[in-house]
């Protein structure tokens, strides 16, 4: 496993994260395993947020980590809050303050190593957040704090209003989900480009030293299914089989190796609940695809170049 640190922070974190978005429904003994195969495998950052599993995520871990007996300062753990089931969104200081006790509750811990604003608030007010985080510093429930799916005239516009830095934005990117760096390809062409949503995030992220975290780098669309070994791929798996079989690793390690190898320095976070899987993704650090390799994959999946 290699380390990274995130953002401007003394977050020294393995390359690739465990996301615990679908271990609600894993019984306690599933939980241990799981996680106690992510740690030995190098694994020390923890991804929750306050919505998965309706805040079930948060207690199966908190109580699998107890057995585990991990000491807390051995492990990051980060969370989200701003979505809010049955409304939409609230980066009021009053949801943040009060999801974040009720997060903290739930992990059975005293603070978070980081917080993020899940997804942008359309009635969001900068100044309210920059109070809440504020305290939320003040009172050591929180060391630092980040976003997700936002925007860099969001963050510019947020960034203004704290005395502190954003040290991470959580954005979709994967193979089959490379809007981010493939929007820089098409500036100034007079070319259809589905991108649009994406274009200039990584280099304003890349500039302001904000870590890229890679959410969902498994799936295709939005949660449409998994890429590997899917009928609906064949140039893709047929790359990918051949490119494994030369590092001898499988498709599996060589989809988070391709994350992993743009300079972005970009963090991974890995939502797998197999075991097997978990090794195998803890090993991509150790595979360094050439140039060429990155660009094949990346045509194989369907990405345009011009
Ligand atoms: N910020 C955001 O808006 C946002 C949104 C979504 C997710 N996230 C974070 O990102 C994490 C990862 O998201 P995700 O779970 O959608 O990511 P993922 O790693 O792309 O998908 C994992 C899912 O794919 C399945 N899978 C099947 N074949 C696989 C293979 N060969 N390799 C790996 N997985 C395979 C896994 O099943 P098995 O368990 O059976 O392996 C699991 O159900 C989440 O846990 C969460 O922390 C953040």
């Amino acid at each position: 496993m290699k380390y990274q640190h995130i953002g401007a922070s003394d977050i020294y974190a393995s390359r690739v994260a465990l996301g615990l978005m679908r271990i609600a429904d894993k019984t306690h003994e599933e939980a241990v395993e799981i996680i106690k195969t992510a740690y030995d495998a190098g694994i020390n950052f923890f991804d929750h947020a306050d919505i998965y599993g309706g805040g079930k995520s948060e207690l199966v871990f908190a109580k699998a980590m107890k057995e585990l007996n991990i000491p807390r300062e051995k492990y990051y753990l980060q969370s989200k809050v701003g979505i809010k089931p049955g409304i939409a969104y609230d980066f009021s200081m009053e949801h943040i303050l009060k999801s974040v006790d009720e997060i903290l509750e739930r992990l059975e811990t005293d603070y978070l190593d980081s917080l993020l604003l899940h997804r942008a608030d359309m009635l969001w007010e900068p100044e309210e957040i920059a109070k809440a985080f504020k305290i939320l510093k003040e009172n050591g429930k929180v060391r630092k704090f980040g976003v997700s799916n936002m925007h860099q005239f969001q963050l510019s516009y947020l960034k203004s209003k704290l005395d502190f830095p954003i040290i991470a934005n959580q954005l979709q990117f994967s193979i089959m989900h490379a809007d981010m760096v493939s929007t820089g390809t098409f500036v100034n062409t007079n070319l259809k480009n589905d991108g649009f949503n994406a274009i200039g995030i990584i280099d304003y992220l890349r500039e302001h030293n904000i870590t890229i975290q890679a959410w969902s780098p498994f799936q295709y669309g939005r949660y449409e299914g998994v890429f590997i070994d899917n009928d609906k791929f064949p140039e893709l798996n047929e790359k990918l089989d051949e490119i494994a079989k030369k590092y001898r690793t499988t498709k599996t390690t060589l989809s988070v190796a391709w994350i992993l190898r743009h300079p972005a320095n970009i963090q991974t976070i890995i939502g797998t609940m197999n075991p097997k899987r978990i090794k195998e993704c803890a090993q991509a650090t150790e595979i360094i695809l050439s140039r060429e390799e990155w660009y094949e994959i990346y045509i194989a999946a369907g990405n345009r170049i011009l």
